[in-house]
């Protein structure tokens, strides 16, 4: 069982440039061709919100295009850049999404349950799950507890020490904090949003953040809260391994063509130069 995950896609409309230099549309593109020559290909695509730039509908044409062409079943959440309303209807064909309220749902990969959270907050960068949703994914865990469950969101429910990104976390992490600690077979809580792989022991289990499909945050642990910037580090995905074991293991995966892989016999080392 391998289940990818990829994140902070920011789409544009076809032919606009991000920060006018950076290609996020190109960069999903290459994402989609890499996942697809996987071997082993992914059980499934987790896209852990900012699918979008902006929230408009032709970004999301732009996204719901690109995505026809990847070959493995995918599984999208809300990030703060997201829409709603627009992020329902462009992937309305998808079943298991509900017809109004928050875009949480639960689905089935193999033997193990993913449960996705909706912490978008309609025009602002922070996030909220809400007493309701609480509930509802305390229910969920409940019914799934004979097997291993991912949670998704995606604004991580810690602090990072980015500062301009930590002041847009989510603001009821401790309240998901205390739904987590009741189910231990939560193998992972996966995040998006800060655009860089963090890992952190969360409620009894692990939490993380996941890198970006184009741009990243740069790495900030100034503590300076008006140090908004961001670095074109390479792109990466997320591999996440259930193995025979049972244990989840977590890979990160470069995007990009960095040469093939060199057998170590190959010893061409010099010692004469
Ligand atoms: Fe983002």
């Amino acid at each position: 069982m391998l289940i990818a995950q990829i994140s902070d896609m920011h789409i544009l409309a076809e032919g606009w440039l991000a920060f006018g230099s950076v290609d996020t549309n190109g960069a999903l593109e290459h994402a989609i061709t890499q996942l697809n020559a996987m071997t082993p290909r992914p059980d499934a695509v987790l896209i852990t919100g900012d699918m979008v730039n902006d929230g408009y509908e032709d970004q999301y044409q732009a996204l719901v295009q690109r995505l026809t062409r990847l070959d493995i079943p995918y599984f999208p959440i809300l990030g703060n850049h997201d829409d709603r309303e627009l992020a329902r209807s462009a992937f309305g064909q998808l079943f298991f999404m509900p017809e109004d309220g928050p875009i949480h749902y639960t689905t089935e990969i193999g033997g193990v349950s993913l449960i996705a959270l909706d912490s978008n907050v309609p025009g602002k960068p922070y996030g909220k799950l809400g007493a309701e949703q609480l509930e509802w994914l305390d229910a969920a865990l409940m019914e799934r507890r004979d097997r291993p469950s991912l949670v998704m969101l995606h604004h991580p429910p810690f602090m990072t020490g980015i500062e301009f990104m930590d002041s847009c976390a989510l603001r009821d992490g401790d309240k998901l904090a205390e739904v987590i600690a009741k189910h231990e077979h939560v193998e992972r809580v996966l995040c998006g949003h800060l655009h860089r792989p963090i890992q952190r022991r969360f409620a009894g289990t692990i939490a993380m953040t996941a890198p970006g499909t184009a741009h990243q945050v740069s790495l900030d642990l100034s503590g300076d809260p008006d140090n908004a910037t961001w670095i074109s580090e390479p792109p990466a995905i997320l591999l996440h391994r259930l193995g025979v074991d049972g244990a989840m293991i977590s890979h990160q995966a470069y995007l990009g063509d960095y040469g093939p892989s060199v057998p170590f016999s190959d010893d061409h080392t010099r010692s004469d130069a």
